[in-house]
């Protein structure tokens, strides 16, 4: 069990999905660095955290003062959520920012968690150089391990000045102050060439698969079902490239379209206006796998992500398929590709009364579980 009480006390905080053998907890040294950091060197009592993983940041910033959360991700946002309720925290209404909100203008600093993606660290300097008056501090940290080489290249380039800090238990932190407008044009979203069906496809910042098309997704392509109608998930869509092909061979389908990262459905929405036009019968849903949809699929479509965050974990894909379980119609189809190495056979086969793979070549297979 990963410990709760954490060095933010009085708040106990745990990641979400909560899980009874949890071994993650939520919270690492940058988190803590970068809370320490900010009030030290604290101008006001109004906060904006950015990329906060499960609340720490936010929770201890609305101890002093108003605060705000920006952020992409569902989970992030359910994490939060969670902890505030089982410490009392009121959450502020409207405090949770999804990307590209503007933040109030009475911000008197920010604490930012270095995200994964570099093209998302770009869209958000941008968008901080952009939303916030000249001067705001800005602290961000990460681990050391995790922090790409360009990141002080990058602070010149959005914000027009930024240096790093010292180091303390393998993370570090880096400093800079808003410039009071932009300086540089965030980049484009990238375009993502699907060569065998002649397509483009736009990916925002961050988005799974956005610097080519994964080549797992690349094999499901190539076995995709024909002859499908009815409601069909692309759980964990991504830019929805496996949906997008499916609705393409299959008008009669409608594809539902689910990711928990708000800037991955937004990036399928565009990609199923720009393939189908605006009227197309398809739909989006921004959560946690296929929580609150009412719906029965009959057929569910899924690339499993295998890490969350920067950690490695299987079980992430496992609660999807027990998502999809829940959520498949009588006689309806979970089709899954998956790395050779990573063997879930035996999880699918607890869940499905049938499970075939259907394909395979030397790096992945593809399971049909019925
Ligand atoms: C390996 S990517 C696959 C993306 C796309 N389907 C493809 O094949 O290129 C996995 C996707 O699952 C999403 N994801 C991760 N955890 C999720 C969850 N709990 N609920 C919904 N989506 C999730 C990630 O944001 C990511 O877009």
């Amino acid at each position: 069990m990963a410990e709760t009480l954490s060095p933010f006390a009085p708040l106990t905080l745990r990641r979400w999905p909560r899980r009874r053998d949890e071994t993650l907890r939520a919270w690492d040294a940058a988190d803590l660095y970068l809370w320490r950091s900010g009030q030290q060197e604290q101008r006001g009592p109004a906060t904006l955290v950015v990329n906060d993983q499960c609340g720490a940041l936010w929770l201890s910033a609305l101890a002093s003062g108003p605060a705000w959360s920006a952020g992409d991700s569902w989970l992030a946002w359910c994490a939060a959520e969670a902890n505030a309720r089982d410490n009392g925290v009121e959450l502020p209404e409207g405090g949770w920012l999804w990307p590209w909100r503007q933040p109030p203008a009475s911000v008197d600093q920010v604490l930012m968690r270095v995200p994964k993606e570099n093209a998302l660290l770009e869209a958000q300097l941008a968008w901080l150089a952009t939303s916030l008056p000249a001067g705001t501090p800005i602290w961000l940290a990460g681990m050391d391990k995790h922090l790409p080489p360009q990141l002080v290249p990058l602070m010149q380039r959005y914000l027009g000045n930024g240096q790093a800090g010292l180091g303390w238990k393998k993370a570090r932190r880096f400093q800079a102050v808003a410039p009071g407008g932009a300086l540089a044009r965030a980049p484009e979203p990238a375009r993502v060439a699907v060569s065998e069906r002649g397509w483009r496809l736009q990916a925002g910042p961050g988005v799974f698969g956005s610097q080519h098309l994964d080549i797992g997704a690349r094999f499901m392509l190539e076995h995709l079902p024909t002859g499908v109608a009815g409601d069909v998930a692309d759980l964990g869509c991504g830019n929805g490239v496996l949906g997008l092909a499916l609705a393409a061979d299959n008008p009669a389908a409608r594809v539902t379209f689910c990711d928990e990262s708000a800037l991955a459905v937004e990036s399928a929405r565009a990609n199923a206006e720009a393939l189908f036009g605006p009227s197309h019968r398809h739909r989006f849903h921004l959560g946690n796998g296929l929580d609150g949809r009412q719906e029965r699929f009959d057929l569910i479509l899924l690339n499993p992500p295998f890490h969350r965050g920067h950690a490695v974990d299987e079980q992430v894909a496992r609660t999807l398929f027990r998502h999809a379980r829940r959520h498949l119609a009588a006689g309806g189809e979970l089709r899954v590709v998956a790395n050779r190495h990573l063997r879930y056979q035996r999880p699918l086969a607890k869940l499905f009364e049938q499970v075939e793979v259907i394909a395979s070549n030397s790096k992945f297979l593809i399971y049909r579980c019925r």
